[in-house]
């Protein structure tokens, strides 16, 4: 099952690697608007990586802003990307990598590092825990780890938020979400949502689609970190809220701010 899943998960670099249309959204998460307000004074004194950079959504105020800033990516196509849109800069670069081997850094290089929407939940749980360790390995003592992972609260998927919708689109619009539904239930008729539940993550095909992404509860979550040696900052949810591990919510992603 474990092997299966890890050569399933393999298969995410190959969707990464194909060029994509969106490569001009450059909106952020408004945690990651509060995360840059935060360490406003501090930019000019870190060192940043950059882990799973895409399309270079973060690289332009992220690496703006930064002493030093390295990104990485194992998606090749991504890094030439990063390489043709961002003027050359002597603070930045821009080169293949993989979260889970960042050998090419030494111990304690960066004050910061952030894998952003979502980037280490397509790796397979183990590789999920070489990346956590590298991560350590490599941040500065004191150094910020910034990432967002999926919450597997949102386990079964609710259907879509609909549109607004009139007329002759309203009925169209609700069978166009009941399809959807019923194909991400069909996509993981093999997970157990108990199962899931009480081992604290599942691998699920969600509105993403073509990849295999990591859901995991946020609790547990909380534990891996601190068995690692991480101290939690804050976490917050899509909208920018406060999350309280507490409540009970149906929130899909959480962006997580701890420190080594
Ligand atoms: C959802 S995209 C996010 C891209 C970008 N960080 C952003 O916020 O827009 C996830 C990215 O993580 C990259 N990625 C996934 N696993 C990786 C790994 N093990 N090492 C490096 N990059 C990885 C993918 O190639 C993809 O570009």
């Amino acid at each position: 099952m474990c092997d299966q899943l890890k050569e399933k998960m393999e298969e995410n670099r190959a969707v990464y690697d194909q060029p994509v249309i969106d490569y001009g959204n450059l909106f952020l998460f408004p945690a990651e608007i509060l995360v840059l307000e935060q360490f406003r004074e501090q930019w000019a004194d870190f060192a940043v990586l950059d882990l799973g950079v895409g399309a270079g959504r973060t690289a332009w105020v992220f690496s703006q802003n930064a002493k030093r800033y390295d990104a990485i990516d194992y998606a090749p196509g991504r890094i030439e990307h990063c390489q043709n849109v961002f003027p050359a800069a002597a603070h930045r670069t821009f080169s293949v990598g993989d979260a889970r081997d960042l050998s090419r850094y030494g111990d304690e290089s960066f004050d910061f590092i952030l894998f952003s929407y979502n980037g280490i939940d397509y790796i397979d749980p183990e590789g999920r825990e070489e990346a956590f360790q590298e991560i350590k390995r490599v941040l500065k003592p004191g150094g910020w780890f910034f990432f967002s992972t999926h919450s597997l609260d949102a386990f079964p998927f609710r259907p879509p938020v609909p549109r607004r919708l009139s007329g002759i689109l309203k009925p169209l619009g609700l069978l166009w979400r009941a399809l959807i539904s019923a194909r991400l239930r069909w996509l993981n008729r093999k997970v157990n949502v108990q199962e899931a539940r009480e081992r604290g993550w599942a691998c699920l095909v969600d509105y993403a689609d073509m990849v295999t992404t990591y859901y995991i509860d946020p609790r547990v979550q909380l534990e891996r970190l601190e068995d690692l040696g991480f101290v939690l900052e804050k976490v917050w949810d899509s909208r920018g809220q406060d999350y309280d591990f507490e409540i009970n919510h149906d929130e899909w992603m959480l962006h997580y701010l701890v420190r080594k």
